[in-house]
């Protein structure tokens, strides 16, 4: 990284070879929901965030009140520092230190942590990751746990952490949820995506929704994907194959004269919803799990207006519903 920011032309030549990249990576953070009421109060780092064009642009755009870009390689940061200083970015500072350093020594100071582009999850051999096995408790790369590691240590209790990537293999993907398991750190689904390249938003301390990381990875992998509907010829088989799974959810309704009945199943990365009535009507749709928590508050939206007969809620899910 030093050398490709050895001067201002280099640094400007590097950036711009990776223009549509840097300009998507901005957008997504600067429209993140994750503070919409508090945003204008939000302290940011930006973790491996070389000269920190995002931070400058979240300030320039008063999204957040201050933002700190750390980096390991100093020569970014000095490059970005300047450019801050000719913008007139007052509330920004620079950095220099590893993601161990921070793991070892860093303090709780930070609403948002956001680490874009700072990870490698698509390389499977260089990072050590068999591409055809999904252990349950894969060997986790080292730069995965100090990454992850420094995100939970300096972030304040009730903080968020993002962290953003292009394509990310099965593998990385299961091996960077068990970095976050061995961390304390809970992958908060409400924000979670995986469309248009990975947004992993995680939370402190959080509450789990799934059994294992295989699950969790195998659930942001298929995020990916659109939802499939099916006929109920290939919907009943696939609820003999779902029922094996875990039933997080399952609502019965009436009113005059007509049943409803709707269950979400998940196994692995996949969540398999089934609905009925009394009347004939089956249907079943099947989506990734990540969307679980959607899927079931449009179950209960559904049902509102009629009487419920019964009500099942996963334990780990109940937190995440509004209704
Ligand atoms: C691909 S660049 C991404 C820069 C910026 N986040 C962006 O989106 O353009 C990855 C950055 O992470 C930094 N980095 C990699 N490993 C690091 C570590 N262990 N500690 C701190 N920074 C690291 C590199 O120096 C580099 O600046």
């Amino acid at each position: 990284m030093d050398l490709l920011f050895a001067d201002e032309q280099m640094a400007m030549e590097t950036l711009g070879s990776n223009f549509d990249r840097l300009a998507n990576s901005i957008d997504r953070i600067a429209n993140s929901t994750a503070f919409n009421h508090q945003a204008q109060q939000v302290r940011a780092v930006e973790l491996g965030g070389g000269p920190g064009l995002i931070s400058m642009y979240l300030l320039a755009c008063r999204r957040y009140a201050f933002c700190e870009v750390i980096d390991r390689a100093l020569q970014p940061l000095e490059i970005g520092k300047k450019w801050a200083a000719e913008l007139g970015l007052a509330n920004i500072s620079f950095r220099q230190a590893s993601y161990a350093d921070l793991h070892a020594s860093g303090t709780s100071d930070f609403d948002f942590a956001f680490a874009e582009h700072a990870l490698d999850l698509g390389l499977d051999s260089e990072n050590g990751l068999n591409p055809l096995e999904l252990p349950r408790s894969p060997v986790v790369p080292a730069m995965y746990l100090q990454l992850v590691g420094a995100m939970h240590q300096i972030l304040k209790p009730n903080g968020c952490g993002l962290i953003g990537a292009g394509t990310a293999t099965p593998s990385a993907l299961v091996a960077l949820c068990a970095a976050l398991r061995a961390n304390q750190l809970a992958i908060d689904w409400r924000l979670t995506l995986n469309r248009d390249g990975l947004q992993l938003y995680v939370r402190p301390n959080g509450p789990i929704l799934f059994d294992s990381t295989e699950d969790e990875g195998l659930a942001i992998l298929a995020d990916a994907l659109s939802e499939h509907k099916m006929p109920p010829a290939e919907g009943r088989s696939l609820q003999r194959i779902f029922s094996s799974g875990t039933k997080y959810f399952e609502i019965t309704s009436e009113n005059e004269d007509t049943r409803f009945t709707c269950a979400i199943f998940q196994a692995a990365g996949l969540a398999y919803l089934f609905q009925w009535n009394s009347k004939g009507y089956e249907a079943a749709t099947i989506f990734s799990a990540a969307k679980l928590i959607a899927w079931s508050d449009n179950g209960l939206r559904d049902a509102k207006d009629r009487r419920i007969i019964h009500r099942f809620v996963d334990p780990r899910l109940s937190p995440f519903l509004t209704l």
